[in-house]
């Protein structure tokens, strides 16, 4: 049977992460990719990697011709944008068998709820890229634990993180942009993670019912003077007009609506985690057990003196967003299977074949963007925000924070 033609619209970081991914994805090739920057180094790459003779094409539309499925790569801004060639494309023929999109789904919930109606359009599949809920270390914890947590009663607290040192693009940091700081970019895998570990065994992802969120935003190191500078010159960005947050923490009560007990559920994310790189970590606790996850736990460690520093050329290829190259260093071999972006994409394709939603879909994704918007309004307003209030559903419909509307200076800076 011929592989699957995977076409990725963006070529930068995330698309070069998920071609090495599709090194541990059989029957699976990256036949195209259409980008606006990038699109030639990245066909190159997938030759040299033996992941698929991808080609280059010179529109959204040229590329759906040629594939089988889609996948956005693209950045935040650039979404809607991108899905409605897609639509036009699927409209015009193209015989696509589904659409990938990376996280977060939108930058506010109107731009979630419009990317979702645009994909309705096509009558396709979808798939929603959040990479940690496919980590097989997520996965077997849940797996090791069914039969405890059917025994004791499902978990009740977990707590995820994930941060580092901060995002590789200007574009990340400018919350016009990207739709916020630390929390739009990475509190919605560690949002999504941390309603997932909860959600008893067997049952779907959203089958906790959100009740409340309070959460708190802080710029604690890239609004200082020395640091703004910084930024300002490496990526074009200033703190001091729009600043964006580099820390995010809150909790999240999620109910089951079977028995009505009560979770709850802590995230923190921050770019100002100047450690060895980055850093995901979950846990979970319930009666009598819990799991532990740290991906900084290599058993790879390598260590660089200062003599021999010089030979150590380029940093990341031990871990993404490291910043060191002499010392104890971390190493993870296969980053790109230890973080579920191969587990992802085997899902989707699987799926797609069925011409079924992958695990995680579209709908998934715009509830993610809900549950992320509603940590800045928690924030903004200073309060714990009732999920289950109609009013404040209906207001979370047209909200977009102070921060991605570029005022974070008057949540952020405030005295
Ligand atoms: N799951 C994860 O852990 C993870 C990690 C990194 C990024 N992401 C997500 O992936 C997306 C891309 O991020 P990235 O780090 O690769 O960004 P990037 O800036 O490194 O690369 C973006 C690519 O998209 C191209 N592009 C920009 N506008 C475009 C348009 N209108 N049409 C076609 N191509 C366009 C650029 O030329 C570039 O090739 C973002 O949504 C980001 O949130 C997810």
């Amino acid at each position: 049977m011929a592989n699957f033609r995977l076409g990725f619209i963006g070529a930068g970081f995330i698309s070069r992460f998920q071609a090495k991914a599709l090194q541990g994805v059989r029957g699976v090739d990256l036949a195209g990719v259409f980008a606006l920057k990038g699109a030639k180094e990245l066909a190159a790459y997938s030759k040299s990697l033996g992941v698929g003779d991808c080609k280059v094409y010179r529109s959204v539309a040229e590329l759906c011709k040629n594939v089988d499925a889609v996948a956005i790569f693209a950045p935040n801004f650039a979404r809607l944008e991108i899905m409605q060639k897609i639509v036009d494309a699927v409209k015009a023929g193209a015989a696509l068998k589904g659409i990938i999109c990376e996280k977060p789904l939108g930058r506010t919930v109107a731009e979630a709820e419009a990317l979702c109606a645009l994909a309705k359009q096509t009558k396709l599949p979808t798939a929603y890229f959040e990479n940690q809920l496919h980590m097989k270390a997520i996965r077997a914890q849940l797996d090791q634990l069914a039969a405890v947590q059917r025994a004791m009663g499902p978990m009740s607290l977990s707590r995820s993180a994930e941060e580092h040192s901060g995002p590789h693009e200007g574009w990340f940091w400018d919350p016009t942009r990207q739709g916020g700081g630390v929390l739009c970019d990475m509190a919605c895998h560690s949002i999504a993670c941390g309603w997932f570990v909860l959600t008893p065994v067997g049952k779907p992802a959203t089958f906790l019912k959100p009740v409340s969120v309070s959460a708190e935003v802080a710029l604690l190191k890239w609004g200082l003077p020395r640091w703004r500078n910084d930024l300002k010159k490496r990526m074009g960005v200033d703190y001091a007009k729009t600043p964006a947050e580099d820390y995010a923490t809150g909790v999240f009560t999620y109910q089951n609506p079977e028995t009505g007990q009560r979770v709850k559920a802590q995230f923190t994310n921050s770019w100002m985690y100047d450690k060895r790189g980055m850093r995901l970590a979950m846990e979970g606790l319930g009666p009598g057990y819990a799991f532990e996850v740290n991906t900084q736990q290599s058993p790879l460690e390598i260590f660089i003196g200062d003599q021999a520093a010089e030979a150590a050329s380029n940093v990341e290829s031990a871990l993404e967003k490291s910043t060191a190259s002499r010392g104890l260093l971390v190493v993870e071999p296969n980053e790109a299977d230890l973080y579920g972006y191969v587990d992802e994409i085997e899902d989707a394709v699987a799926c797609f074949k069925k011409r079924k939603d992958a695990f995680l879909n579209f709908a998934y994704g715009l509830e993610v963007t809900k549950l992320c918007q509603a940590a800045y309004m928690a924030a903004e307003r200073g309060v714990t925000l009732d999920l289950t209030d109609p009013k404040i559903q209906q207001e979370l419909r047209t909200y977009k924070s102070l921060i991605a509307q570029g005022r974070g200076g008057e949540q952020l800076y405030r005295k």
